[in-house]
């Protein structure tokens, strides 16, 4: 049985205009379930659903089989890290970490042994005398995050818990979270706006767009077969490329933004439609600097260039696009230079411009990297 179950469900709070729409999901036990979409597509609003701190406007939520709509967040036996984490202000962080557990008769002894575990594993051990005025915006999340750590509820929500801690933070909780997850056996759903997160801490992510799912799967299923423009857009960092294309009229090139010129090969092309509006798409990695082979090479005017150290980011103008090539290692790149770049046909995802509907993913890069050890 899944844990818990969203039948249709939707959201409105002026009874006028759904924030959410026929919300259909089921979330298995144990699962870590990431929620992404842009800001007001309905993130917290779901999140506050499932914990009864907002009244749900049609449809059913069941937790455990048990239809849940009315029962009050009390009874439902989950732990929430808000948006915009309140902590009492009169209490110090060791009491704001335990109140949860004092109303529930749980022994000092183990709320203590729970304290110093979750203070070890959020890095705030010196901090819990302290009164929450006295805290930085990133302690104060993480005393937020300490609320939910020694609860131990089955069913765990958090709505961008890490927002407001440093990258390197954020690195270390991302599998901090991960692990304590695992070992407890929690049912998360998780809101995130970071790519990494969602990339790497879920099972399965879900994209809402104003209030409507439009994926559900696996992290890597939607890098590598977003359903639709907006997926490919949403998921992965930089933003995938991508260019109106058209078919020559001798059938021999795709045209991409009036400038590039793609040999049709009719083992990539042999599916995709002739009469209508095309959109491709490619993913930065697969816009490869053209060094090692002679085919499919194409000139593009380098418009911005960061080094990062470890790769290196080029952005090229395309149209009316910018285009963006992520390669490894260090290129010395001039602005404005023409630059020779590798683009395969078999790396296009190819869109309906009119529906932006999938009509065909990369044939390649999708195993890529994908080595069995
Ligand atoms: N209490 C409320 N009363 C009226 N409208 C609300 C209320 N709370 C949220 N909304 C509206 O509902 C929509 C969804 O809001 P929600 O907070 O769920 O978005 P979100 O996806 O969490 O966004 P963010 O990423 O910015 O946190 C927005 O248009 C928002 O303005
Ligand atoms: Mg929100």
């Amino acid at each position: 049985m899944s844990q818990i179950e969203l039948i249709n469900i939707s959201k409105s709070y002026d009874k006028q205009k759904d924030v959410l729409n026929s919300i259909n999901l089921s979330i298995e036990e144990g699962e870590f379930f990431v929620l992404v979409g842009p800001s007001g597509s309905g993130k917290s609003t779901l999140l506050r659903m499932i914990a009864g701190l907002e009244e749900i406007s049609g449809g059913f939520l069941k937790i455990n089989g048990q239809t849940m709509n009315h029962l009050p967040p009390k009874d439902r036996n989950l732990s929430m890290v808000f948006q915009n984490y309140a902590l009492y202000p009169h209490l110090t962080v060791q009491e704001n970490i335990l109140f949860g557990l004092k109303g529930r008769k749980i022994d000092k002894k183990e709320q203590q042994r729970r304290l110093n575990e979750a203070a070890e594993m959020l890095g705030i051990q010196e901090l819990l005398k302290r009164k929450p005025r006295e805290l930085s915006g990133g302690q104060r999340q993480r005393v937020a995050l300490g609320r939910t750590v020694v609860s131990h509820a089955p069913l765990c929500l958090m709505d961008e818990p890490l927002s407001n801690l440093d990258a390197k933070l954020r690195a270390h909780m991302r599998v901090e979270i991960r692990r304590l997850q695992k070992r407890l056996g929690l049912t998360m759903i998780y809101v995130t706006h970071d790519q990494v997160e969602a990339m790497t801490m879920g099972d399965r992510i879900m994209v809402l767009n104003d209030g409507q799912i439009q994926q559900v799967g696996e992290p890597i299923t939607l890098y590598n077969e977003p359903v639709n423009l907006f997926v490919a857009s949403f998921i992965g960092s930089p933003k995938i490329n991508v260019g109106n294309a058209v078919f020559s009229e001798n059938g021999k090139y795709l045209i991409v933004e009036n400038q590039l010129h793609i040999p049709v090969d009719p083992s990539v092309f042999c599916h995709i439609p002739r009469d209508r509006n095309l959109k491709v798409g490619i993913r930065s990695e697969h816009l490869m600097p053209g060094i090692s082979k002679k085919e499919n090479l194409h000139y593009l005017e380098a418009v911005n260039i960061e080094q990062l150290g470890n790769e290196t980011s080029i952005a090229f103008e395309l149209g009316s696009e910018l285009w963006t090539a992520k390669w490894p290692g260090q290129w010395k790149i001039d602005l404005g230079q023409k630059v020779s770049v590798q683009i395969m046909p078999e790396f296009l995802l190819f869109f309906d411009a009119d529906s932006g509907n999938l009509i065909k993913s990369a044939e390649l890069g999708k195993s890529q990297g994908a080595v069995s050890v």
